[in-house]
């Protein structure tokens, strides 16, 4: 089964945590997971990917200005509709609006009739409410976006665990 990562990254920290999301969704036995960032996604692998992630940067508390461009000009062409859906974030403060960003694209994958999954509590730790974040060192020099890597990893392997129990 095919899935799928996308995202939007400017300096390479959210391209980071995709790759980590893709490395747990490999640990699944049958999964081929690839991530792609909105200037290169491949469109005929997206339509035939079972379960699609998307993830943006903070930019003022919000995903960026061209992945919400990009969604719009692509969900409705590649069919998101019926597809598993996630969503992650990065950002620079700890509090700097990551989970503001994953409901927003939660939000835009429920438009496009995707069912989305967190993992949320039912997993135990770590507790993932609406989808990871991850916080650089930009400004808080005692973070990092390393601190975060375990979380996209079990992530990426829940959502792949549930997208094979859903659709094998
Ligand atoms: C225009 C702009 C706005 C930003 N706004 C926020 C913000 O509101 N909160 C925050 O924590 N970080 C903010 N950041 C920092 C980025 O979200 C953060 O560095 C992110 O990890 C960058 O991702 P990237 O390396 O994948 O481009 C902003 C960065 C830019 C360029």
């Amino acid at each position: 089964m095919k899935l799928a990562v996308i995202y939007d990254s400017k300096t390479g920290n959210t391209k980071k945590a995709a790759n980590w999301i893709v490395e747990g969704m490999s640990e699944v036995e049958g999964i081929m997971a690839k991530a792609f960032s909105i200037d290169e996604v491949d469109v005929e692998y997206v339509k035939e990917a079972k379960g699609v992630v998307i993830g943006s940067p903070s930019y003022a508390a919000a995903m960026t200005p061209d992945l919400h461009r990009w969604l719009l000009g692509n969900s409705g062409k590649i069919g998101f509709g019926g597809k598993l859906g996630g969503a992650f974030a990065t950002q620079q403060y700890t509090h700097g609006g990551g989970d503001l960003i994953i409901q927003s694209i939660l939000t835009f994958e429920m438009v496009s009739g995707m069912l989305c999954y967190s993992s949320g509590g039912a997993c135990g730790a770590p507790f993932i409410h609406l989808g990871p974040v991850g916080v650089n060192n930009n400004m808080e020099k005692h973070n990092g976006l390393d601190h975060y890597k375990g979380d996209f990893l079990i992530f990426g392997t829940r959502f792949a665990q549930k997208a094979t129990e859903i659709f094998d």
